[in-house]
């Protein structure tokens, strides 16, 4: 296990990924974790993060103490990266100061001496990287030697060889840095030693078992599918585990896309042989929704139908088994359950106010169900792979996202005003269509249309049409928090504008959104 520990870098997470490309299993902690929690994981490897602070600030987050002396007397190998480098240095009695010569951004740096980091290179080789640092250290503490530096003469990696501590003071996990996977590479297998043997299919042997040591022989659990591939993939498995145990329903909520409901069963029993409960509560949901406008409003009202409809499913189920279920199937991702360092002057990196997003799983806790999270190690790449080996069509795989409250966040105002859902699911389709026939749609985070509150003037066959308004959404982005507008071609825009007018009845205007997140939001509510 490579183990990284986190000072509060945005790209932390991404040097767990970037090793678990390289089929080794790594971990993050937070950086401030006890000797206990970090000699828990077992790692022969620590890496420690970047991060936003000074090691000179008050409070600065720093390894507890006795750490170095730990690492050294295990043998573990440790590289500090940017922040943690300077917190090795500092730590080991070198010194840290505020640069006078600052370094952000593309930069050439130059091999100084033959290092394990660097593979083949050899002195005086040159590579560009990714800089972001203030400090820098200036003294080095005793045993390390610097073996590669900057083009401003700045350090820019380090090694004690003897005590096993490397430094980087640029980002090799950042794709800036164009050789920092094979930097990563080099220091994992050449210099650490450690063997690439993190595989899926182990991951799912090890998933399985532990979901059939948790539930045991007797109990039963149930499990909310959303059609989203993390919710599939994480009941796939459980239903791998314990078979007829596993009790699935999907809602249909009168919110859902063109046709979604019989493609999401088909697949769900065709492909999965996942035995599913399909409950249609078109009425329940629209009759709730009427009239309401207000977005938060909506969210809150979804939010607790779909409660009211799952108690009403388990309870339907302890009347059938002669007993209540005991375990709910969550499809809970890593990055969820991160607990990172967080920036100066906030609580947590996790806090997210800007909408009452909710997981159709979301159960009320009266229920008192124990929580299977089969997913909590992976990240989404990683749930996709598994659900590969699982046998989950690839085109479900790459379904883009779909958010829990359904169109109703994409008719803007009142759901149920006129025709409008009817309207959105013939235009969302032609729109998804077309991107796929245009062979973009995985090259799309997210692509839909949004339905607008207002009418406009248009000519249609020599008349006057005062017709619906609706609006095109497509998005590239990396983990929904900030997104890009995808830029289609004109005369894909030009066909699809055209198609939605001739074949969609009472819409004559079609507009793109073409505002990034921020300052936009992905969806439009
Ligand atoms: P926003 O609109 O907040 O969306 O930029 C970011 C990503 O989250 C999806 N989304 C949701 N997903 N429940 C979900 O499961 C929700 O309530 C929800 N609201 C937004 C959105 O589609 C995008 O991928």
């Amino acid at each position: 296990l490579v183990l990284i520990l986190d000072y509060g870098s945005q790209y932390t997470h991404l040097i767990t990924r970037r090793i678990r490309q390289l089929s080794i299993y790594s971990l993050c902690l937070n950086g401030t974790a006890s000797i206990e929690s970090i000699r828990k994981e077992n790692p022969t490897v620590i890496i420690l993060s970047g991060g936003p602070h000074s090691v000179h600030a008050p409070h600065a987050p720093c390894f507890p103490s006795g750490f170095l002396d730990y690492m050294e007397s295990e043998g573990i190998h440790v590289l500090g990266i940017c922040y943690g480098l300077q917190l090795l240095v500092q730590n080991l009695g070198g010194r840290v100061s505020v640069g006078e010569k600052q370094e952000y951004g593309r930069m050439e740096i130059e091999v100084e001496k033959d290092c394990g980091l660097f593979g083949n290179k050899k002195v005086g080789d040159k590579q560009v990287v990714w800089m972001s640092h203030g400090d820098e250290a200036v003294n080095l503490p005793e045993g390390f030697e610097v073996v590669a530096r900057s083009q401003q003469g700045g350090v820019a990696a380090v090694e004690d060889k003897k005590r096993r501590f490397y430094g980087l003071q640029y980002h090799p996990e950042v794709t800036h840095t164009p050789e920092g996977m094979e930097t990563l590479r080099h220091f994992l297998f050449d210099v650490c030693g450690v063997t690439a043997d993190w595989k899926m299919k182990d991951v799912l042997e090890q998933e399985i078992k532990a979901v059939q040591e948790k539930v045991g022989a007797e109990d039963h659990v149930i499990c909310a599918l959303s059609g989203g591939v993390d919710s599939t993939v994480a009941a796939t498995l459980v239903h791998k585990a314990i078979g007829e145990r596993l009790h699935c329903v999907f809602v249909d909520n009168g919110l859902l896309r063109y046709k979604e409901r019989e493609r999401v069963i088909e697949t769900f029993e065709r492909d999965l042989h996942l035995p599913v409960t399909c409950v249609d509560a078109t009425e329940q949901f629209l009759g709730q929704l009427k009239g309401v406008v207000d977005p938060e409003m909506k969210r809150k009202i979804i939010g607790r139908e779909f409660i009211n409809i799952f108690d009403a499913f388990a309870h339907d189920l302890e009347q059938k088994l002669g007993k209540k279920p005991a375990y709910l199937v969550q499809g809970t991702l890593y990055p969820d359950v991160i607990e990172s360092c967080p920036p100066p002057g906030t609580q947590s990196t996790h806090s997210h106010t800007i909408k009452s997003h909710h997981n159709v799983g979301g159960l009320p806790k009266n229920m008192k169900l124990k929580l299977i999270e089969p997913l909590k190690l992976l990240f989404k790449d990683e749930v996709r792979a598994l659900g590969k080996i699982l046998d989950v069509p690839e085109a479900f795989l790459k379904r883009h996202p779909f958010p829990g409250p359904g169109l109703a966040v994409r008719v803007l105002g009142d759901v149920t005003q006129g025709n409008a859902l009817e309207v959105l699911r013939q235009v969302d389709e032609i729109f998804i269509q077309s991107i796929k026939d245009a062979g973009i749609y995985d090259s799309i985070w997210q692509a839909f249309a949004v339905f607008l509150p207002i009418r406009s003037v248009g000519v249609q066959g020599d008349q006057r049409t005062h017709s619906h308004v609706v609006a095109l959404r497509a998005v590239t982005s990396q983990d929904g928090m900030t997104a890009d507008w995808y830029n289609f071609e004109h005369k894909f825009l030009d066909e699809v504008a055209r198609k939605i007018c001739n074949s969609v009845r009472g819409v004559n205007r079609v507009v793109q959104d073409i505002t990034s997140k921020p300052p936009s939001t992905i969806e439009w509510e």
